[in-house]
């Protein structure tokens, strides 16, 4: 399994292949992640175009994020040329649009092999109900798998629900989607807010997502960069609670104790490691700049 898991996924962006300022301007932004997408963001007559644009992006290079390539269907023909160009780019996955089985990463990854890159990273977008139902499956198909990426639009549309502030209508699928990445031991990011003018809705449902657990969230503009940051990294304050708790149980166990009383608040082996993973995380996150 592609070990990466310690760096910072709080944000990625979808930058659209077709948008050669997005592109560009990808190069300035503070997102942990870039998906150049060639997919849902990419109009028909454009594909070609866009794969073009990524690769030379790529190629000319200069993006400090982790560079993710969002390919067509592998059912496609454009989705198959998708993944040549992707072979060969130099980014760090491929993520793959509607996986609905183990069967459908497999087939991705053998392919990568055929055109060279049988170690190629693959991310999954879960996006309809049956790969909800499946997920168990897609997660722990590949050791060459690393993340899931909620796509909440489409899931929303086959769903026939409708789009609300408490997301009530997709939490069943969050909440599976995200059981099965932990159970693999992946990663998984959440699904894009569609309202730009909603700030508030915004950061209200990152509160949530992080709070269910999920490395980050998946942004279509840069303005939502800087919130998601902010609410899947840890703050300040949990940074100092984490060393706090740290340096206690440290002494606890010097004087023979396994627990140990901070702020009213049992402190024990679990809490620790929760503690331990929060600073590792604050060092990566230090250590981009
Ligand atoms: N990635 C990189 N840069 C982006 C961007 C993105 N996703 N979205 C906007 N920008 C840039 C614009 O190019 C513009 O740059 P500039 O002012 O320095 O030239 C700046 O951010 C402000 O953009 P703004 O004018 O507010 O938005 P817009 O009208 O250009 O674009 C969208 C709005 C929604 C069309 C655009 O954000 C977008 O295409 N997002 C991604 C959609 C997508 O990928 N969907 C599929 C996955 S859900
Ligand atoms: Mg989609």
């Amino acid at each position: 399994m592609p070990d990466t898991r310690l760096r910072p996924r709080r944000s990625a962006l979808y930058v659209p292949g077709s948008n050669a300022r997005a592109i560009e301007k990808a190069r300035s932004l503070d997102a942990d992640v870039l998906i150049f997408d060639l997919e849902d963001a990419v109009a028909p007559d454009r594909k070609e175009e866009a794969r073009r644009n990524v690769a030379e992006a790529l190629a000319k290079g200069g993006y400090r994020a982790e560079r993710v390539i969002r390919v067509n269907h592998l059912s496609t023909r454009e989705g198959v040329a998708d993944l040549k160009m992707a072979a060969r780019s130099g980014c760090d996955a491929v993520l793959l649009p509607k996986v609905e089985g183990a069967k459908d990463v497999r087939d991705a990854s053998l392919r990568l092999g055929a055109s060279g890159a049988a170690e190629m990273t693959l991310w999954c977008m879960i996006e309809t109900p049956v790969a909800v139902l499946r997920v168990e499956e897609v997660a722990f198909a590949s050791p060459h798998l690393a993340c899931l990426v909620m796509g909440t639009s489409d899931l929303t549309k086959d769903l026939r629900a409708r789009h609300t502030n408490d997301r009530l209508p997709v939490i069943t699928s969050l909440s599976l989607c995200l059981l099965a990445a932990r159970a693999a031991g992946l990663l998984i990011l959440d699904g894009v807010h569609l309202d730009l003018d909603d700030e508030k809705g915004f950061l209200d449902s990152c509160r949530q997502g992080a709070e269910m657990g999920f490395d980050g969230r998946t942004l279509i503009h840069p303005k939502t960069i800087a919130g998601a940051n902010a609410a899947y990294g840890p703050s300040a304050d949990d940074v100092a609670w984490s060393k706090r708790i740290i340096d206690a149980h440290t002494r606890a166990l010097a004087e023979g104790k396994g627990v140990v009383v901070v702020d009213g608040k049992l402190i024990e082996n679990v809490h620790v490691e929760v503690a331990e993973r929060t600073l590792a995380l604050a060092g990566a996150i230090a250590a981009r700049g």
